[in-house]
C-alpha cells in the first residue's frame, strides 16, 4: 500500500548535520525523517521520503504523486528559490501540500525570500528548526483530516 504522506528533501539537505551547523543544527537529515515519521504516525499516517539533489527527479517525484500519495511536505532547499519546474508540478497535484524550511528564509539574504513554492502551498512552516519536521506532519493530519 502507499504511503499516505511524500516527505521531499531537495537540494544539500543530505549534509545536514554537516553543512553549515549555525544556521541549520546538527541534525541529520535522518533525525529529521525520524522526527517526521513519529509526528505524522501519531497521527495514524505513513511517509515515504526521497531526497535528491536533482531538480528533475522531484518534478517525477511530485508527477507519480498524484493519485498514489494524499500529501506533499517539501523541503525544496534552494530549489524553493526559483525552480518554477517543481511549483508546476505541485500545481498539478491534487492534495495538500506544506513547504517547510528549517531556516527562516525570510530573515537571511533577499534572494531566499521569494518562494516559487508558497504559492501553491497550503501553508509555510520555516524557521523552527528540527521542530519544524514535527509541525509539518501536524499540519498535514490536520489538513487532510478536514
Ligand atoms: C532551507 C532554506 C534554503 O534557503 C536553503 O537553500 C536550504 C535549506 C532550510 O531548510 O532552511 O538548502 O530550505
Amino acid at each position: 500500500m502507499s504511503a499516505d504522506v511524500l516527505l521531499l528533501s531537495g537540494p544539500n539537505l543530505n549534509l545536514l548535520g554537516q553543512r553549515e551547523p549555525e544556521i541549520y543544527g546538527d541534525a541529520t537529515l535522518e533525525d529529521h525523517v525520524a522526527a517526521f515519521v513519529a509526528a505524522a504516525g501519531e497521527a495514524g499516517l505513513t511517509v515515504e521520503h526521497l531526497q535528491s539533489n536533482h531538480e528533475g527527479e522531484l518534478v517525477v517525484a511530485i508527477q507519480r504523486a498524484r493519485g498514489v500519495h494524499r500529501a506533499i511536505v517539501v523541503n525544496p532547499g534552494a530549489f524553493g528559490h526559483y525552480a518554477w519546474a517543481v511549483h508546476d508540478a505541485l500545481a498539478a497535484f491534487d492534495g495538500p501540500v506544506v513547504e517547510l524550511h528549517l531556516s527562516n528564509p525570510e530573515a537571511r539574504e533577499p534572494w531566499r525570500r521569494t518562494s516559487v513554492i508558497a504559492p501553491v502551498a497550503d501553508g509555510v512552516i520555516e524557521g523552527f528548526g528540527g521542530f519544524g519536521y514535527r509541525l509539518a506532519a501536524e499540519a498535514i493530519a490536520h489538513l487532510l483530516a478536514r
